[in-house]
């Protein structure tokens, strides 16, 4: 498969979990993927191995997405390496997600999960937006979550700076249309990956209409609807890849 043959991908925290699995199939269809990770040089090394072994073309780049010197320099170190600007921007990167009652919580504990979901990906796009508008033509795709639907307990750091992607794709996607850059958030359902070891999913599975939880290839493949010119008509949409968990949004 080669269509986005000659594209250059960045998927933040690429290295492991539903991230893995999405380089992995963006650079299936011959993409050249930037496997991006923070800390765990061994995971993400392996995953640029798995690509290359399957005769896709990665490179992994370590860099805190929190930090915007740090985002820059990502950016200059693709051009660099790879003689080009980023075309598909994937913001799937994720630290830790406590689940804290009210009394428990702090405001420092909702900056964490706004750091990640809306100041990294605002840096993010500042960051290739030059690049995008030059050409005529972007993907940004923002991971978000079903929690924006289901507003579960215990876990509202989280469900705040995921909801607040909501706003964000919409807006960035009516003032990026123009410029032929589309915006779309897809929010998975859970999707057991290595954090998860241990912890029996049966029970979330068992209220899911199609009755499993979801596979990081069910939401590579849409991460890969998205980033193609399959999608190219598509902008500022949710779509939410959870078995049928929830509706709306
Ligand atoms: N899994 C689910 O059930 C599920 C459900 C709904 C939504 N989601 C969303 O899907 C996305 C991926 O989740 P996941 O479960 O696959 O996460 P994960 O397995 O915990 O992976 C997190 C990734 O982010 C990287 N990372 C952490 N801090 C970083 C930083 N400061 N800068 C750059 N990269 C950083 C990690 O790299 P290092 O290992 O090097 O730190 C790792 O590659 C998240 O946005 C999450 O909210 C997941």
């Amino acid at each position: 498969m080669t269509i986005l043959q000659g594209k250059i991908a960045l998927v933040t925290g690429g290295s492991r979990g539903l991230g893995k699995g999405i380089s992995t199939i963006l650079a299936e269809a011959g993409a050249t993927v930037i496997v991006n990770y923070a800390h765990n040089t061994t995971a993400a090394e392996e995953t640029v191995q798995i690509i290359m072994d399957a005769g896709g073309k990665a490179i992994a780049i370590q860099s805190d997405i929190t930090n915007e010197e740090a985002v820059k320099q990502l950016v200059v170190e693709v051009k660099e390496k790879l003689g080009g600007t980023i075309d598909i921007l994937v913001n799937n990167a994720t630290g830790p997600q406590p689940e804290l009652s009210l009394e428990e919580i702090t405001w420092e504990d909702y900056l964490d999960q706004l750091n990640f979901f809306v100041k990294a990906p605002l840096f993010l796009l500042k960051a290739v937006l030059p690049g995008m508008k030059e050409k005529g033509e972007g993907r940004i795709i923002n991971i978000g979550s079903e929690v924006i639907t289901l507003g579960n307990p215990n876990f509202s750091s989280y469900v705040t700076a995921k909801s607040a992607q909501l706003g964000m794709t919409r807006s960035w996607a009516s003032e990026l249309g123009p410029f032929g850059i589309t915006v779309n958030m897809l929010n998975p359902g859970f999707v057991p990956v290595e954090r998860h070891e241990g912890i029996d999913a049966s029970g979330y599975a068992k209220n899911v209409p199609l009755r499993r939880v979801g596979l990081p290839s069910d939401i590579a493949s849409t991460v890969l609807f998205l980033a193609s010119n399959q999608s190219k008509f598509i902008t500022g949409q949710t779509i939410t890849v959870n078995g049928g968990n929830t509706y709306g949004i």
